[in-house]
């Protein structure tokens, strides 16, 4: 296993750029599958997820070049009766497969998908969805085997606001015969991502980004560019970074509108920030406020920065409560965080910290990809040394992590394997 040495206590100083967005790009590859012709990705991050999705293709029989921040992709030559499994365990989304060979071939056989373990992740909504728009669904000891005769267009109203099953149902609704209407659909910038690839590919949709979402089936799409919107999440993670080593950063290639939620928390614990056309400014303070968080879909506090703002909290003197409103279990981090010193306790969906207390660098573990971000910040903090191993999480989501700190000025450095990053990590 990989671990990473951080020698803590630096501000954080400079100018970072922010990559393309994973959850953009996890599901706009799969999405590509449906043209019937070349799609060329741009901005598309150098990442795990990127890397085990490009395998995955290959493994179809797709045509997939994968070029430093480029992929492209041509889903004609591949098999339709290909049964998927093993690799799909590496990663959550590769449950997108599920809606991309269903509006392409009218089947799909593809393993329950892996991904960080927050608790139970349910995919009910991702197959009621199906089986409205008409597909027979069987969970054959856990290979998805979907099926349709026919894909028809249906309104399908969501329980519960899910990316992924509003991203799966559109990939499906795309090519079926007549309208689909998704409603309480979750608005997501990476939703809005995906229908512009999908509509420059010739499909029909309209209201990507609210909570309806209308879908004319058309039947064929062909090819074209696009290129990934930045970030949100690796943006978040380096101004909560910025702000908890009191630092002074600039982020690069952002769009400011994404991350308004994290924004105004960032404030309201005492943080200046300073927003431009597509960049962010981000000066820490010496003082900070102790402030509640809940999570909620976009465009609320995104649950996937929860972990990591319960590090800057553990700065703030007083009572800081954090709530999880999406996920019950992403609390994995805390029992880590209290190794370095922090005074934290998990109440049902919420972490209590009373916060003030000092950091002391550690042996840490991360245990998924959020708690690991958490903890990095947490070393950034710390004076003294924090191994950080679980290695491997972190680098699903972020890249060139290692890089990008030095170039911060951090003090941090990979053990534990060959260095194989191109700037530090090349997953493809
Ligand atoms: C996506 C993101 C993940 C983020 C999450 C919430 C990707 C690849 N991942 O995950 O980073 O943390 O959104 O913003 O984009 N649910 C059900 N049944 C379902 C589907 C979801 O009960 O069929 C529940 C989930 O357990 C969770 C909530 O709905 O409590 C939201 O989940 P969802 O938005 O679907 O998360 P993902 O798309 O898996």
């Amino acid at each position: 296993m990989e671990k990473l040495i951080i020698n803590g206590g630096n501000p954080l100083h400079g100018t970072v750029t922010i990559s393309g967005a994973k959850n953009s790009a996890v599901a706009l590859i799969p999405a590509a599958l449906l043209a019937d012709g070349p799609v060329v990705i741009e901005n598309l991050p150098n990442i795990q997820d990127v890397g085990i999705y490009a395998e995955i293709l290959k493994e179809m029989g797709a045509d997939v070049l994968f070029e430093d921040d480029w992929m492209e992709i041509d889903g004609r030559p591949m098999n339709p009766a290909q049964k998927l499994n093993g690799k799909v365990k590496k990663l959550r989304a590769s449950y997108y497969l599920w809606g991309a060979l269903l509006g392409k071939f009218g089947e799909a056989q593809v393993g329950l998908p892996g991904g960080c373990d927050l608790g139970p992740r349910p995919v009910d909504l991702h197959i009621k969805g199906f089986q409205a728009l008409g597909a027979k669904v069987e969970n054959q000891k856990g290979m998805m085997v979907i099926k349709a005769k026919k894909l028809k267009g249906a309104r399908i109203y969501l329980d519960l606001v899910s990316v992924g099953a509003t991203i799966n149902i559109m990939l499906a609704a795309t090519k079926a015969e007549g309208t689909t209407i998704i409603e309480n659909a979750a608005r997501e910038p990476e939703i809005v991502d995906v229908a512009t690839l999908l509509n420059n590919m010739g499909a029909n949709i309209k209201g990507a980004g609210t909570d309806v979402i209308r879908i004319k089936g058309v039947e064929k799409l062909r090819g074209c560019r696009h290129t990934i919107i930045p970030d949100r999440i690796e943006a978040g993670t380096y101004m909560i970074a910025a702000a908890a080593t009191r630092g002074d950063v600039t982020l690069e290639n952002v769009i400011p509108k994404h991350l308004e939620s994290v924004t105004a928390k960032l404030r309201e614990i005492g943080v200046d920030v300073e927003e431009a056309d597509d960049s962010i400014r981000v000066r820490g303070q010496e003082k900070y406020r102790a402030v509640d968080v809940k999570t909620s879909p976009y465009p609320g506090f995104p649950t996937d920065l929860q972990q990591p703002i319960t590090a800057l909290l553990t700065l703030a003197k007083g009572t800081s409560i954090v709530t999880d409103n999406i996920y019950s279990a992403r609390f994995r981090h805390i029992d880590e965080l209290r190794r370095m010193g922090a005074a934290i306790k998990v109440e049902g969906r919420s972490a209590v910290i009373d916060g003030g207390n000092k950091l002391l660098g550690a042996k840490v573990v991360a245990t998924d990809l959020r708690a690991g971000a958490a903890l990095m910040i947490a070393g950034l903090v710390t004076a003294g040394e924090t191994e950080l191993d679980g290695l491997e999480h972190v680098d699903r989501g972020y890249e060139n992590l290692v890089g990008k700190l030095h170039s911060l000025g951090a003090e941090v450095r990979r053990v534990g394997r060959a260095q194989t990053d191109k700037n530090e990590t090349n997953a493809s």
